[in-house]
């Protein structure tokens, strides 16, 4: 609310004067951020970067660790859809906050469903929005990861944790499995034996065990791990948008393919590349020892 108030102020200040481009810049910005602070009540979205290129979302239900109501998921998906529409961005980063990234599905939502609510009504598909989205996410993740928290993490395309982050899939503990990858994504990323006794036991693996298993890439300090996402994510958006989705989808086409088949599958969307602008120009910007300038065609 606050937020919201800073941005009317910013604007009517600026629409009091005669605005110059850059100012009609910025009043652009302020009116999109406005629009996003009163559309969203679950999630806080930005754009960050020197060149802004880059797509901030954070879970921001504090009170309930940030559970994920369905409420949130929809607002994610949504808020993924507007990044993915936006030309400048190129890279997107999830966060929560320094206690918890997600603590699971929300439990006092799905306590009273039925087998046939959950069944007939296609419970939880529509998480899978953030596992198919073609700009790249990484996930950030200070605190608890939990349930689908993790889940939520592992549909990420890299993940980077705070020191203190725990991982962990303790739906066993509630009468229950996983439902949005734990299961699946999990034993891919570390293994049958340790995705199984995560799954089995339901307890937490910390930040430097999940690193040393594969889960996460990087750990930092958790007032450094939202930066050092940024960071990342500003090198990846710097990249053409077009090659970065082809190499993408050809990294996660790995985890459906047998090996020859991957190896088909990546050797034409590798000739596809030869058909693209920014192919021609990054080739021809090394031999001419210069920055390649793509244009995402
Ligand atoms: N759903 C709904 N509310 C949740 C929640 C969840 N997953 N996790 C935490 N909360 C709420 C708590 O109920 C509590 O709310 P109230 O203040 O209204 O009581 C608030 O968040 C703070 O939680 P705690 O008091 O429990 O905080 P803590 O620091 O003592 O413990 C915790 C933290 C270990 C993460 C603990 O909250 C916990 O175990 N949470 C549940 C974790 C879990 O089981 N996740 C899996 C959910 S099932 C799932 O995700 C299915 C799937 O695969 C999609």
């Amino acid at each position: 609310m606050a937020g919201a108030v800073r941005n009317i102020s910013k604007i009517s200040r600026l629409l009091s004067s005669s605005p110059s481009t850059q100012q009609l810049g910025d009043l652009q910005r302020c009116f999109l951020r406005c629009m996003s602070t009163g559309k969203f009540e679950n999630i806080l979205v930005e754009k960050r970067g020197e060149k802004k290129n880059v797509g901030l979302i954070q879970l921001n239900r504090p009170k309930a660790l940030n559970a994920l109501c369905d409420a949130l998921m929809k607002e994610l998906g949504t808020a993924l859809d507007e990044f993915e529409n936006d030309p400048e961005v190129g890279c997107v980063v999830l966060t929560g906050s320094e206690k918890a990234f997600a603590a699971g599905a929300d439990i006092k939502e799905m306590q009273g469903l039925t087998f046939s609510q959950t069944f007939g009504g296609g419970f939880l598909n529509h998480w899978n929005r953030l596992a198919s989205n073609k700009k790249p996410v990484i996930a950030a993740v200070n605190g608890f990861a939990l349930g689908g928290g993790c889940e939520v993490a592992m549909m990420c395309d890299i993940i980077y944790a705070g020191e203190k982050a725990k991982f962990g899939q303790p739906e066993i503990l509630l009468g229950t499995i996983p439902g949005a990858g734990g299961t699946q994504r999990l034993p891919r990323a570390i293994g049958k034996s340790k995705a199984m006794e995560m799954a089995l036991t339901g307890d937490m693996i910390n930040a430097a065990d999940a690193e040393k298993a594969g889960l996460v890439s990087k750990v930092f300090p958790p007032g450094e791990l939202v930066d050092a996402a940024v960071k990342t994510a500003e090198k990846i958006a710097s990249h053409s948008k077009l090659i970065v989705a082809m190499c993408k989808e050809s990294v996660n086409t790995s985890y459906e393919l047998t090996l020859n088949e991957g190896m088909h599958f990546e050797k034409r969307i590798f000739h596809a590349t030869f058909a693209t602008k920014d192919r021609k120009e990054g080739m021809t910007a090394f031999v001419e020892k210069r920055p390649a300038n793509f244009t995402d065609e």
